[in-house]
């Protein structure tokens, strides 16, 4: 039997750093010949899967189960990420409906793997290879959205007791520098106006003794880019270097997402974060003393084993402090493998359903609160997509908000009066068609 296929379809769930693995496995499977499809009838399926939080393998599962058509026939089907990596061999053991099973470093491997199961054998690769899958995935493709994705830094050494990440994605490694900045141009000759950096800690990123910040110094030296981000960063790793790059790099945005996760610090201790709260904060000062309108993003967990009410109440009383322009917040999740998870005094799942509505009321104030006090100013959108009704589009203000406007198109860099704002977007008055 063969059934080598010829379109395919990639779903990539969870994060950013995902959305970019599965952008790299099309151009992979497109450089082999498939064609891209969105339609239900695709040969292959790829599931790019996410296990940070509750229930991802069971989401897998019946994903696939899903991917079955009404004659019985099914695709071909990857599980492709982090539950790929955390499940491995178990995913075929539980399911006929999975040809391939691959990790998030072994994707670049994934056309012997498509070969393989064509000829109706199970394929599985979770190795974490020395040789890095980006020395031979082929180049960007020759089209890319407005605002594009760059890794430029995978894996965690910092082992919170609560997280995945160090044994899903491995040890902390950063690309090269010059690797980097070669995709950045192959993306922006592909049309990308903004580039977020990415990593699961994009700002412990080092190469020969460069930083994150002479990165964004030598990207903002690029005529055709306009905007650089980066996202995830963890507050140990907040360079004075990287603080001051907020100061003079004037493409890089006024947007920090830096995850403090509790504001106990009794908890911080518990989940091994190895900062304070009065640390965090202390780090947010030099931020906004450079740059006093920048947009402060988190994550935050409640519900750790053994959180108290009063140790609630501190995180209430951090994002209090704080004044979140946005910031994302769940339920603690047990993860298989990891310290936290067999620590004493579980907590409840009323009482974590409790504590997260009251945290994410909070934040949706604040984030409202944020989006109103931009009402009456003028600033700038990158056009990134069509919007809801005809002839509307939506672009991202340099905090990172929504905003709706009736002109222009997707990819220009205009100027905007905000005129509206919402709890989760702006609406803008154009003013003028290409800011910059
Ligand atoms: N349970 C709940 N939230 C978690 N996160 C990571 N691991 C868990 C877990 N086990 C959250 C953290 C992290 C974000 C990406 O996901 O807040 O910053
Ligand atoms: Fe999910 Fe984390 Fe893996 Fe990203 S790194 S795919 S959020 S588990």
């Amino acid at each position: 039997m063969n059934r080598s296929p010829k379109t395919y379809r990639v779903k990539s769930f969870g994060c950013q750093m995902n959305v970019y693995d599965g952008e790299r496995m099309a151009e992979l499977l497109t450089s082999q010949g498939l064609e891209a499809t969105d339609a239900e009838d695709a040969d292959l399926v790829v599931l790019n899967t996410c296990h940070i939080r509750e229930k991802a393998a069971e989401k897998v599962y019946s994903e696939v189960g899903r991917l079955r058509r009404e004659d019985g026939t099914r695709p071909l089907v990857a599980v492709a990420g982090c539950v790929a990596q955390a499940e491995g061999a178990e995913i075929h053991r539980r399911t006929k409906d999975v040809d391939i099973v691959v990790g998030p470093q072994a994707y670049h491997r994934l056309p012997e793997l498509v070969a393989k199961a064509a000829q109706g054998k199970r394929a599985l690769d979770t190795d974490m290879p020395a040789a890095s899958k980006f020395e031979v995935l082929p180049g960007r493709a020759r089209q890319v959205r407005p605002s594009a994705f760059l890794t430029v830094q995978e894996g965690c050494d910092k082992f919170c007791t609560y997280c995945v990440v160090p044994y899903t994605r491995g040890a902390e490694v950063s690309r090269p520098w010059n690797a980097i900045v070669d995709e950045a141009k192959a993306l922006v000759d592909a049309g990308a106006r903004e580039i977020t950096l990415l990593g699961q800690n994009v700002n412990a990123w080092e190469h020969d003794g460069r930083y994150l910040h002479d990165l964004i110094e030598a990207l903002a030296a690029m005529p055709d880019l306009a905007r650089i981000r980066y996202t995830t960063s963890h507050p140990n790793d907040m360079r004075d270097g990287l603080i001051a790059a907020h100061r003079d790099v004037d493409k890089l945005m006024p947007f920090l997402h830096l995850p403090v996760q509790s504001g106990s610090d009794r908890i911080l201790k518990a989940m091994n974060r190895s900062h304070s709260t009065e640390s965090y904060l202390r780090i947010l000062d030099r931020a906004r003393a450079v740059r006093p309108d920048i947009a402060i993003s988190g994550d935050y967990i409640v519900g750790f084993p053994g959180e108290t009410d009063e140790d609630f109440e501190a995180t209430l009383d951090i994002v209090w402090k704080i004044g979140h322009a946005q910031a994302f917040s769940f339920k603690y999740s047990p993860r298989p493998g990891t310290p936290a998870a067999t620590m004493p005094d579980q907590i409840a799942p009323d009482v974590m359903d409790e504590r997260l509505k009251r945290l994410q009321a909070l934040i949706v104030e604040q984030q409202t609160a944020f989006n109103k006090a931009t009402v009456g100013t003028r600033t700038t959108a990158l056009l990134e997509r069509p919007g809801r009704h005809p002839g509307q589009l939506i672009g991202k203000s340099p905090w990172l908000q929504s905003i709706v406007v009736d002109e222009g198109a997707i990819g220009d860099l205009i100027e905007v009066d905000i005129a509206a704002a919402g709890p989760n977007s702006l609406t803008g008055v154009v003013t003028r068609k290409q800011a910059a």
